[in-house]
């Protein structure tokens, strides 16, 4: 988003004041933002407030001068990178698809180039009806993207879809949306390695300790940072899935096997995803020939090296994600986490939920960081958290150049 011009636009949305938080967030991410509002939406949320928060004077009326801006209409309208409507109503939908450009919004989004974002926000009926989903439908086959409401409670008090997503969530779909036209990988030109699955300790040539990894989260991570076209390294212990179009794979199988296949990369690295559940303990003398059956025995376990720890103390241009399973105090012990291992995030899962953590398709819990607010990840598919992942690690990358 860095440099970026975007205009957002407002209209009448009872989600209005939404939009606040998506152009604060936007520039939070390094664009410069304009806002241009409907004079109905100024009813819900104050120009004032738009504002300030853009740090430009906010377009409503076509012939209001404003003095020490240009508002005249395609001057807006060139300037923009993007344009995107934060919430979309029903009424501005159609005038948009009718061709109608009868105030400040609708004309310049009708003047511009650049690409359109809609963000439609309403009642559920007004969402299903027909002439709306015809206008959707026609608005997506002229080009424009359009973000799918949120299922959920509305104020009008009925549930179904209809509400806008977050700003969080808009300010993502957007990113992702633009960095997709223009065909930029988050990750060009990083190297990146990710572990993964559950270190097995030995206790004799057939047997181990292990855990109940299956790997699915960090093969995940691997797939995307590929996909989004970082050199990707996966140091894998042993698991039941194939590799990643793309990825190279380093097979290890213990703590101490994967800590010097880590260590060996760590200086021509840019990225180390830490996604492996490795074990705390290994067998202290692991016997050389199987261990033929007998009544009892007992096992001497002792402690492996923190691969993450030692890592983090030794940081000089990495950035270090590392992973947490957590059945209670999830941010408390994260943060701690995050502190003692010098990480740059971390993802907090709450395996204490039955869907999320080891062995699973979806995760849920924390993204948190050493100097920014922690922030929820809800409950979501491996393959889905994966992207937002890479998603945060990018920025974080863009934040410390
Ligand atoms: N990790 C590691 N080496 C270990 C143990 C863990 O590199 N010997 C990494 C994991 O890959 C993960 C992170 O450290 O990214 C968190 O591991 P976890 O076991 O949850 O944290 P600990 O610091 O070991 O704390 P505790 O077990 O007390 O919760």
């Amino acid at each position: 988003m860095r440099g970026k011009h975007i205009i957002v636009g407002v209209s009448a949305g009872i989600a209005a004041y939404k939009a606040i938080e998506v152009v604060s967030r936007l520039r939070k991410a390094g664009a410069e933002v304009k806002v241009v509002m409907t004079k109905n939406a100024t009813h819900i949320a104050t120009p004032l407030t738009f504002g300030e928060i853009s740090n430009h004077p906010v377009a409503i009326d076509m012939w209001e001068e404003i003095h020490d801006w240009n508002v005249e209409h395609i001057a807006l309208a060139t300037w923009a990178d993007a344009y995107i409507v934060v919430p979309a109503t029903a009424n501005v939908i159609g005038k948009i698809n009718a061709g109608i450009a009868d105030d400040m919004l609708t004309t310049t989004i009708m003047a511009t180039p650049a690409p359109k974002f809609l963000c439609p926000a309403m009642n559920t009926e007004m969402y299903n009806n027909p002439i709306v989903q015809r206008n959707l439908a026609d608005l997506r086959s002229l080009g424009y993207h359009i973000m799918e409401p949120e299922v959920g409670w509305l104020a009008c008090g009925v549930t179904g879809p209809g509400r806008l997503p977050s700003p969080e969530f808009i300010v993502q779909w957007l990113t992702e949306q633009l960095s997709s036209l223009e065909n930029k990988h988050l990750l060009d030109g990083k190297t990146v390695v990710v572990t993964a699955g559950g270190t097995q300790e030995y206790i004799d040539p057939v047997r181990y300790i292990g855990n109940r990894s299956s790997g699915k989260m960090g093969y995940a991570i691997a797939a995307e940072a590929a996909r989004q076209g970082a050199r990707v390294i996966l140091v894998s212990a042993p698991t039941s899935l194939s590799v990643p179009a793309n990825v190279e794979l380093v097979a290890v199988d213990s703590a101490r096997s994967m800590k010097e296949a880590v260590d060996r990369l760590y200086d021509s690295v840019d990225i180390v995803i830490m996604a492996a559940a490795v074990s705390d303990f290994r067998v202290a003398n692991k016997a050389e020939q199987k261990i033929k059956k007998m009544e009892s025995m007992t096992l001497e376990l002792v402690k492996n090296p923190d691969i993450l720890q030692s890592l983090g103390e030794r940081k000089t241009h990495q950035l270090l994600v590392g992973f947490a399973a957590e059945t209670e105090h999830v941010v408390e012990y994260g943060q701690d986490k995050v502190k003692r291992k010098h990480l740059d995030m971390l993802v907090a899962n709450d395996v204490s939920k039955a869907n999320a953590g080891f062995n699973v398709d979806t995760n849920e819990g924390y993204f948190l960081y050493p100097n920014r607010e922690p922030k929820v990840m809800q409950n979501m598919k491996k393959s889905e958290l994966a992207r937002h992942i890479i998603r945060e690690i990018s920025d974080l990358l863009s934040f410390k150049s």
